[in-house]
């Protein structure tokens, strides 16, 4: 049986993917830069800063952005960001999360969150959700974002638990690249086209049960 579960917050615990996407979208809106949903695939799971980088280079603006001027386009888009999740609270957490969590917690398998997002403490306190995870890795603590493994291995080693007895659970490529190379077992939620058809995915969070994932296990 698996020990641990390491969780990917954007779009898996909560919808706030949709709102990175609207955010980055405005941002690159005001820099003349067209980015849709496609485009988007590859922003998922990225950190802040490279993802301003793939936006720009898409627009083939990077040579025209000064340092000064590349922390101040991140900034606000996180500031947009902030104000679209201001109401956040229990009622954004994605259908099954909740008694998913509460179940795991039920039968002592630990709870750790890996995502490369600054503002998943903040998230996880507004959906009432913070006590029920044993550890939050720190995504400016690792060397390197998804898809490299670096926030998979921290989140593991917060909770004191070996990755190759984690469950990783993710609705990015980049996350499902990094949990495989973490040696974690990965569990999608999304779509094969997006993800990929070598890994167990769900089409929705609501299908992310207790039985579920000891299914995956037995059959990894
Ligand atoms: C990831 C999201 O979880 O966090 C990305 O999938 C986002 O879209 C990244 O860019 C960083 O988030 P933040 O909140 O630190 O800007
Ligand atoms: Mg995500």
């Amino acid at each position: 049986m698996f020990k641990g579960v390491l969780f990917d917050l954007d779009g898996v615990i909560t919808d706030t993917a949709e709102y990175h996407y609207h955010a980055w979208k405005k941002l690159a809106d005001g820099l003349g830069i067209s980015i849709d949903r496609a485009f988007n695939e590859s922003l998922k799971g990225v950190s802040r800063e490279d993802s301003l980088r793939l936006i720009l280079a898409h627009g083939k603006k990077q040579a025209e952005i000064p340092a000064a001027q590349f922390a101040q386009l991140a900034k606000e888009k996180n500031d947009h960001y902030v104000e679209l999740i201001e109401r956040f609270s229990e009622k954004d957490i994605y259908p099954g999360i909740l008694s998913l969590l509460q179940t795991l917690k039920e039968n002592k398998i630990k709870i750790a969150l890996a995502s490369a997002s600054k503002n998943g403490p903040m998230l996880l306190e507004k959906m009432g959700l913070t006590s029920l995870f044993d550890a939050i890795a720190d995504p400016a603590a690792v060397a390197s974002g998804k898809p490299a493994p670096d926030i998979f291995l921290e989140a593991a080693r917060l909770i004191d638990v070996p990755i190759t007895e984690c469950l990783g659970i993710e609705d990015a490529l980049a996350g499902i690249q990094a949990i495989k190379t973490s040696g974690a077992t990965p569990v999608g939620v999304g779509r094969a086209e997006d993800l990929g058809d070598d890994i167990p995915l769900v089409p929705s969070t609501e299908a992310l049960t207790f039985d579920y994932l000891k299914d995956v296990w037995e059959n990894r």
